[in-house]
């Protein structure tokens, strides 16, 4: 197991689904933990107060809407304040759902720019900011490991997805722009890429019942994804065993990106 005693982890949407269980799961191998919420301020004090008596680290969330990519940086201030030892890791990990992706998620013939923009303003341009204000807190430390969520919908046709899935595809490249760039600071960059995995945002597929089937029939491991499926891969890629892997996207899916 991965000792991340005295490293700081930093991960946008740490509330729900996949970023709940990497804020739990770092925090649990002694990481200290900042994480952003947008509408559930309760549940992020619940987080903090949890991880800080079950493993002794810091734990502190900050309101976030990744609609307003550089709010990221009046939040790294006060990071800066709360967190003296500077940054290890990054995750850029929140994503849209509901109102603010009609007309991105939907049939291709009735995606709309609006809506598509939103979700390239979510996925890509705040991965950027944050990537770039996290790199200039690492930097200073050293060096670290930054990682952006994506997923199987970009290299599978997954119904209602292309809005998604054409800005996960983005988001790869971008992110192997960054690893160019960053590793001479010491940063390493990569993607980790989820099959469907069960949370709230899949839940909000109209298909939701239809999705889960199809993958169980899928997989060859003959079941759906969960949260803990996705964190192993993140800690991996924030430890030195990964010290010379950067620019690659890990996929995790259940074999069903190839079925
Ligand atoms: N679920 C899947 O099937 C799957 C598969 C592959 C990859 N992924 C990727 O994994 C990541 C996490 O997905 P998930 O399924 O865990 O999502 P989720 O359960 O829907 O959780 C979304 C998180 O993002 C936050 N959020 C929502 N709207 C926001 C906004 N406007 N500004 C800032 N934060 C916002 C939420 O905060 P509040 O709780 O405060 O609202 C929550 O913490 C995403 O990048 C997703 O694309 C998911």
């Amino acid at each position: 197991m991965q000792d991340f005693k005295n490293k700081t982890l930093f991960i946008s949407g740490g509330t729900r689904g996949i970023g709940k269980e990497i804020v739990l799961d770092f925090a649990s191998k002694g990481a200290n933990v900042a994480f952003t919420y947008n509408s559930n301020s309760d549940i992020a004090d619940e987080i903090c107060k949890e991880v800080e008596t079950k493993y002794g680290v810091k734990a502190k969330a900050y309101a976030l809407n990744i609609l307003e990519p550089n709010e990221y940086k009046d939040i790294f201030k006060l990071f800066d304040e709360d967190f003296s030892n500077g940054l290890d890791f990054f995750i850029s990990n929140a994503i849209i759902s509901g109102r603010a992706v009609v007309g991105g998620f939907g049939p291709f013939m009735r995606l709309k720019p609006k809506g598509l923009n939103n979700i390239y303003t979510a996925t890509v341009d705040a991965f950027v900011v944050g990537a770039q204000e996290a790199a200039k807190r690492m930097e200073v430390n050293g060096g670290g490991s930054i990682i952006t969520m994506s997923s199987t919908g970009n290299l599978v046709y997954t119904p209602n997805y292309a809005g998604h899935g054409t800005n996960k595809a983005a988001v790869e490249a971008m992110m192997r722009y960054a690893a160019a760039e960053l590793g001479e600071k010491g940063i390493r960059v990569n993607a980790v890429s989820g099959g469907p995995i069960d949370t709230d945002a899949l839940k909000a597929f109209p298909n939701y019942e239809e999705v889960k089937g199809e993958v169980v029939r899928r997989s060859p491991l003959s079941r759906m994804g969960v949260p803990s499926d996705i964190t192993g891969a993140c800690a991996f890629l924030c430890s030195d065993s990964a010290s010379w892997l950067t620019g690659q996207t890990i996929v995790i899916d259940g074999g069903t990106t190839f079925q």
